[in-house]
């Protein structure tokens, strides 16, 4: 299939690359294949005669349920248990004598495998290196894109997009650059990226077609992804049977809204035989829902469950749902409860076939939140936890802020105390905690030349596909790999000069964003003119969107207790809600998350939260203007025109970020009268 024909061009590719050769062989080469590195050998499938075998020889074999191709002459392939047990993408990496034997039972497992080979270049020919089995952590990876096909008038093309425009839509049309979405489904594969839904969760009335009349568009990216192993999904407006159907209601309990959904959704499948499924947004910030028609998320999300069903389709329905209408007088509504509040009920009701999306924290991908208790409250449901690799609330991709550390700490959270299983199992699926479903995350990707807009942003795409399939590895390593990848050391010319300035720039880069921009689990003072880039102390202090720090001239953070706030420490089991309740025990980074504390609180560190305030927005600011100057070592040593870029966006990065520390150290300054201690200049 196109998944095998894949391979063997990656493989030939490769080959060429290294003045190599490929061999196609095996049962039966699909027709219309051809042997671009060398003539077939005609040898009817045998392996390569003795004398070919030298120590970077590579055999890929699928093992099929039938009969196993020979290895390297008639040495037995290696075990790598029952054929199907390495799953539909895992793989076996090991030796056999002389030769590398990458073994596969499916063909994205081969596809998987080889950009693993890649990723190890020489070593992979160690002959001490042990074999080993490779199996993917969480069986859907998934990029949601927030792409919209017209130009929006306030979004623009892409909704949070800091990459250009959009790889699939401009101006209302497809774009219908192949080559650009062969090169996306190939970049989606080496990270590790099998499922992508190509427009924003916000449908609006063009978007809202893509089910019926444009569905061909996206049939259209379908047909080049999926020879990557990728699938396509699509955002559907839950009142698309009036939207685009013409009926009067979309009312999931009448017959003739089934009827339409499962109609349409037949006609889907019927253009794309592998189509994932739905995503929907719904009453959520202005999207339409069930709500309207006096149903529950259930109701909702089941109506579409029941259309996709018999396809094999899932629908992916988002938790983030509140009240974006709040008063901010109104202290006992707090946005953090929402998500619990409407869906911890619900657990148990969802059709098998229903994943609920729930973004990592209560609130809205800040750089510093609690782990979502919603994740810890639905063992009955298949849960995706979302991510925004895009950087709406962490630099908007003008900042270095690589995110693996962030989502490492989430994934490794453990919402039952340190004998409980982590967030990751609960993706994955373990028994009585959860029933296993998806990694999503919001894409960072547009048409730029270097696909993110920074350069260094596509350490997180690359971050974010590797901790899918292996939440347990260590982001720095991670990044290594993504350093080798992307500075190959024959391309630079201090490879070890490169490496060393990289880690330097972003492997604390998230702390040092949240220094300058997020102290003690404060988020949202972002400005809410400037599409939520750079500072703005009170922006949303006082609107209808329910986010708040509540500073006074005595103190500042939110009481989130069961005893004196909004209880929403009481969402999480033990011992967290203990844990979070308590003043003493929270820990620092969460705790104006949780209470409400006067400035002179001393912080478990030691500090006093003021003086940690004004110590973190000086230090941060200073870790960057460190960075720029770290970057500077890398003159000639690099592409120059990525070398400009990075440095055009670290000025920007130094800018900002000094006026972070500015604004931040002024207000709470001029709040709570207190000095400096260090008596550093605060204006
Ligand atoms: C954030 C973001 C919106 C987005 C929303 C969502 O609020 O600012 O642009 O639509 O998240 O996740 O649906």
């Amino acid at each position: 299939g196109p998944l095998v024909d894949t391979v063997f061009e990656e493989v030939t590719r490769a080959c060429a690359d290294h003045g190599g050769r490929a061999r196609r062989t095996g049962a039966t080469p699909p027709a219309g294949t051809t042997d671009s590195a060398g003539p077939p050998d005609g040898d009817g499938g045998g392996g390569p005669a003795a004398d070919e075998v030298d120590a970077t020889q590579v055999a890929l074999v699928l093992r099929g349920a039938g009969a196993l191709p020979a290895v390297a002459g008639d040495a037995p392939v290696p075990a790598g248990g029952e054929p199907g047990a390495l799953g539909d993408e895992g793989f076996l990496l090991t030796r056999d004598g002389a030769v590398t034997v990458l073994l596969a039972d499916a063909p994205a497992g081969l596809l998987y495998g080889l950009f693993h080979l890649v990723r190890l270049g020489e070593t992979a020919f160690d002959p001490a290196r042990p074999g080993a089995v490779h199996r993917p952590a969480v069986r859907r990876r998934m990029l949601d894109h927030w792409d919209n096909v017209d130009v929006h008038p306030v979004m623009g093309q892409v909704e949070r997009g800091y990459a250009g425009g959009s790889i699939f839509w401009r101006d209302g049309r497809a774009r219908r650059d192949l080559a650009r979405l062969r090169a996306y489904g190939r970049l989606l594969a080496a990270c590790g990226i099998n499922a992508i839904s190509v427009n924003n969760v916000n449908v609006h009335a063009t978007e809202a077609r893509l089910l019926t009349d444009r569905l061909g568009d996206v049939a259209e990216i379908a047909d080049v992804l999926r020879p990557y192993g990728v699938r396509v999904h699509l955002s559907v407006t839950f009142a698309a049977p009036v939207v685009v159907g013409g009926l009067a209601t979309a009312d999931p309990r009448e017959r003739r809204v089934r009827d339409w959904w499962a109609r349409t959704t037949r006609q889907v499948y019927q253009r794309i035989p592998d189509f994932g499924g739905y995503l929907v947004k719904a009453d959520s910030e202005g999207q339409p829902g069930p709500f309207a028609y006096g149903r529950d998320h259930a109701d909702g999300a089941n109506l579409l469950a029941e259309a996709l069903a018999p396809h094999g389709g899932v629908v992916h329905w988002r938790a983030f749902v509140y009240d974006h209408r709040q008063d901010w007088r109104d202290r006992s509504t707090d946005r953090a409860r929402a998500a619990y509040d409407h869906f911890a009920p619900l657990d148990g009701r969802f059709d098998d076939n229903v994943v609920l999306q729930v973004k990592y924290g209560p609130m809205d991908f800040q750089a510093r939140e609690p782990v979502s208790p919603v994740i810890a409250a639905m063992p009955a449901t298949r849960l995706a936890v979302e991510f925004q690799v895009t950087q709406e609330y962490t630099g908007q991709q003008r900042h270095v802020c690589y995110l693996g550390p962030c989502w490492s700490e989430v994934l490794g959270f453990r919402p039952w105390g340190p004998d409980g299983h982590r967030v990751a199992d609960v993706v994955a699926g373990v028994p009585d905690r959860g029933r296993g479903g998806d990694l999503v995350a919001v894409s960072n990707v547009g048409d730029d030349p270097y696909w993110t807009g920074h350069p260094l942003a596509q350490a997180n795409l690359y971050a974010f596909g590797r901790l899918a399939w292996d939440p347990r590895r260590d982001p720095r390593a991670v990044l290594d790999e993504w350093i080798d990848l992307t500075f190959p050391p024959t391309t630079t010319g201090d490879p070890e000069r490169v490496r060393e300035t990289l880690h330097a720039l972003l492997d604390d880069s998230w702390r040092t964003y949240e220094r300058y921009t997020a102290p003690l689990g404060v988020g949202f003072m972002v400005s809410p003119a400037n599409r939520h880039y750079g500072p703005d102390v009170d922006g949303y202090e006082y609107s209808r969107w329910g986010t708040y720090h509540f500073a006074d001239r005595d103190g500042v953070g939110v009481d989130r207790t069961r005893a004196t706030g909004t209880g929403f420490a009481g969402q999480y089991p033990q011992p967290w809600s203990t844990v979070y309740e308590s003043v003493d025990e929270c820990p620092d980074e969460l705790l104006l998350f949780f209470h409400h504390v006067p400035y002179g609180h001393v912080l478990r560190g030691g500090s006093t939260v003021v003086q940690h305030i004004y110590d973190t927005h000086f230090a941060g600011a200073e870790e960057v203007t460190a960075m720029r100057e770290r970057w500077r070592d890398l003159a000639g040593l690099v592409d120059p025109a990525l070398y400009d870029r990075v440095g055009e966006r670290l000025d920007e990065q130094v800018r900002s970020a000094t006026e972070w520390r500015d604004q931040i150290n002024t207000y709470f300054f001029r709040k709570s009268g207190v000095p400096d201690a260090k008596g550093r200049r605060i204006h």
